[in-house]
């Protein structure tokens, strides 16, 4: 039997990318599945939803954006509804934003930033606790960052989104772990599809060429450098582990989290970076 028999999780974001791996892992574990995406409902029901039923496992596909009060309720309705119950919350939905300095930004884009990666955290999970809290178990998990961390230049709505949803995960934790409900955060790495859509970005900022086939051709050598260097002298031959993350490294850890084996471990930001802050 798996290790999230019976449960039933809602997924964010899941067309592609960690919330994609996330709702097939949980899936395989045996979790009911709730997923939603920005994309049509029938794209995503044709991809993700079609291989996590042709897997044998049960899903509802919703098109959801996670920024809108309204369609987020609806969405937990309508899971409710199907299934009865929530279980579990993984919000990984996320959009990297502008590349700008702030002096240079619009409004629209910082909001618009924000909305997606923060107000969609909050929506989704009050929309989710009063069947918690009723239940008196929960778990919720939120998709930060490395650069939840630590600053990244020219990214500010970004960084500071995902710095806000460990403020968030950790204010939570502490409102409603007296109902055992347990709220964590994952901070991924950087997987190489999102740093080559970064890479891009911060050269064509910056006004420097970008030459994708170079960049993914050192991109290894690149990071264990990076890794080598913020792991300190003592490291500096070796850095930490030999690959960096991808997005199955974090669908396990939120495993771990969604399980009832974690269920004492709450308010934490764990790295899922294979040793790399980012
Ligand atoms: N990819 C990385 O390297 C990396 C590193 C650190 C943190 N993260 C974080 O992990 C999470 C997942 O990242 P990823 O790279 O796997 O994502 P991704 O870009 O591959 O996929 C994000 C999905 O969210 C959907 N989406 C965007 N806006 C939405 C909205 N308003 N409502 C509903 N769906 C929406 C997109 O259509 C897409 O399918 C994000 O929160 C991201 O910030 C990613």
């Amino acid at each position: 039997m798996g290790v999230l028999a019976g449960k039933v999780a809602i997924v964010t974001g899941a067309a592609r990318g960690h919330a994609e791996a996330v709702a097939k892992r949980f899936a395989k574990e045996g979790a009911s599945l709730a997923i939603c995406d920005m994309v049509e409902v029938k794209e995503l029901e044709e991809t993700v939803g079609a291989a996590i039923k042709n897997a044998g496992g049960e899903v509802i596909c919703f098109q959801t954006d996670v920024s809108n009060e309204q369609a987020v309720r609806e969405m937990v309705d309508a899971t409710l509804d199907r299934y009865g119950t929530i279980d579990i919350l993984v919000n990984v939905v996320g959009i990297i934003g502008p590349t700008k300095d702030v002096w240079q930004m619009s409004y629209t884009e910082w909001r618009r930033t924000l909305e997606v990666n923060l107000d969609s955290v909050f929506l989704c999970s009050r929309a989710v606790l009063p069947t918690m809290i009723e239940k008196k178990s929960g778990r919720i998990i939120n998709f930060s960052s490395a650069t939840g961390k630590q600053p990244l230049s020219h990214r500010a709505p970004y960084a500071t989104s995902k710095m806000g949803v460990i403020g968030f995960t950790r204010t939570l934790a502490a409102d409603v772990g007296r109902y055992n409900i347990t709220v964590n955060a994952i901070c991924p790495g950087m997987h190489e599809d999102r740093s080559v859509e970064m890479a891009r970005a911060r050269a064509e900022y910056m006004g420097k060429p970008f030459d994708e086939a170079v960049f993914r051709e050192r991109y290894d050598a690149q990071r264990k450098n990076e890794r080598a260097v913020l792991a300190g002298r003592w490291c500096a031959d070796e850095g930490y582990t030999d690959r960096g993350s991808g997005t199955e490294d974090a669908a396990a850890v939120a495993l771990f989290l969604a399980s009832e084996e974690a269920g004492t471990m709450t308010g934490q930001d764990i790295n899922t970076g294979g040793g790399c802050m980012w």
